[in-house]
This record gives C-alpha cells, structure tokens and sequence, in this order.
C-alpha cells in the first residue's frame, strides 16, 4: 500500500462542541466559543510547525442563526472582538487571514474588522487561515452558479472550481470534526470530493496537539486512491514520471 503524503497540505475543521464543553462545566455556552478561541490559535500555531500550508475552519454555519438570539448575537460579539485581539500575533506569526462566507447580513463592526485583518495579513505566506463565517457548502456552490451565469460562462467544473469561494486554495487533503458527531453539516461540499475524514470525540475547546498529531497520523496511513486501483499506485511509485 502507499501512503498519503505525511503532513496534509490543508487541513479543514468542524470545530464542533464548544456548548457541551461548556454545559459540562456547568457554565454558559458561550464561555465554551471563548475556549474555541484559544484552541483555535493553538491549532493555528500547531499546523505551522508542522508545516500544515493551508488550516480552513467552520466557525459560523448558515444554519447557526437558528440558535437562540442571545447566542448568535454572543457569537457575532465575540467574532468582532477576537479580530481585534488576535491579528497581530496572526500576523508576527506569518499567518494571512481569509474570510470565507456571504458577508451581505454581517453587521458593519464584523465587515470592518474581517476587511482589516484580511489587509493587515495580506502579505503573509506561511500559513494561510480561512475561517468559514456566515459559510455553507450549498450557499458556495450557489453563489458560484451565480457567477457563472453573470459571467457568461458554461457550467463546466474546472470554471465551477474557479468561482468557489475557497479558489484561492488546493482543496483539503483531511477534513477533522470534533465532538463526536460524524456529519458534514453543509462545511466545504465541493470541496471535500476526495479528502480524507477524521472524525475526533475531543469537544473543540479541548483539541490539542496530541490531538491533531493523531488525525495526522491517521491520514498518513490512508491510501488516496482517486478512482485508481491500490496496485496502480505501487506501479505509479515505483516509476515516478520524469519531470
Ligand atoms: C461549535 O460548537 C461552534 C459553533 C457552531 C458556533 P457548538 O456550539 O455547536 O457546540 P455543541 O455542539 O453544542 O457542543
Ligand atoms: C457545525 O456545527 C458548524 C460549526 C462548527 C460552525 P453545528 O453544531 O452547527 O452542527 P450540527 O447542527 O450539530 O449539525
Ligand atoms: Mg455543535
């Protein structure tokens, strides 16, 4: 068998389980998204010493303005002031924040705040960080037709791709959820075609880098076939083709 290249080039999380981290502890839920925070910019920091390329996290569903009013508007609040407070060590650290989602129902203290990080960290290259706000996978695929059709251009998947809203990135190669749930919840549907799924019962505030290195190194013994057959993929590895 061959194995999947050791360190995913892009990793994509559900970072699911915030609420019951909190609820557990006898606390309220949104002191659970708080912990998120922290996880996330340990994830983020453990990704870029792995060498991880691309880190794409599902912060905010389509879905999740069915919650209560006063979590979504402890949510919208706490997104604005985590911009704040954490670009610039995003920044020192080398990280170029991307924002993934319909910005249109976002308040303007949230549009700023995503614009100003997403200029501030332009220029960086070590890790890019896409953070899925406002996302779903159908609104993607919908707002990418939608383009097509504006253009002019024929549905075909390569002009499909180009229109996506993560095109600034290869799609990837393994996709993590946390809390226990094995779902996709409308997260990167196009995109996921052919990743690799990781499925951990770690609530998010509690995924740490033992965590992560286990879904690393499940993923580094998955064979990616990619239709082919496994004794294709010998052949393919033991005659490289010559570049
Ligand atoms: C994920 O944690 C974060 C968001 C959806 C914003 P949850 O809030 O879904 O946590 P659980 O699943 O209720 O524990
Ligand atoms: C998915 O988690 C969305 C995010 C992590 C932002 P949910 O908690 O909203 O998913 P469901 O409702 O359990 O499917
Ligand atoms: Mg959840």
């Amino acid at each position: 068998m061959t194995f999947a290249s050791v360190v995913p080039h892009h990793i994509a999380i559900v970072m699911d389980g915030n609420g019951r981290w909190a609820s557990k502890r006898f606390l309220p839920r949104l002191v659970g998204h708080k912990k998120g925070v922290d996880s996330l910019r340990r994830c983020a920091k453990a990704c870029e010493s792995r060498g991880v390329g691309v880190l794409t996290v599902f912060a905010f569903s389509s879905e999740n303005w069915n919650r209560p009013a006063e979590e979504v508007s402890g949510l919208m609040n706490l997104f604005a002031v985590a911009l704040g407070r954490e670009v610039p060590e995003l920044n020192a650290d080398g990280v170029r924040l991307c924002f993934v989602g319909e910005r249109a129902n976002l308040s303007k203290k949230v549009i700023e705040g995503i614009e100003q990080a997403e200029s501030a960290t332009a220029g960086n290259s070590r890790l890019i960080l896409n953070v899925c706000f406002n996302y779903g996978g159908r609104w993607d695929i919908v707002q990418a037709v939608a383009k097509l059709a504006d253009l002019g251009q024929p549905a075909t998947e390569q002009n499909l791709n180009n229109a996506m809203a993560l095109a600034h990135v290869p799609d990837p190669d393994l996709v993590i959820r946390t809390g226990g749930e094995q779902r996709i919840s409308n997260f990167l549907l196009w995109q996921s075609a052919y990743s690799e799924f990781f499925f951990s019962d770690h609530l998010w505030p509690d995924f740490d880098e033992t965590a992560l290195d286990q879904a690393i190194t499940a993923f580094s013994q998955r064979e990616r076939r990619f239709g082919k057959t496994s004794d294709q993929l010998v052949a393919q590895a033991n005659n490289p083709p010559l570049v």
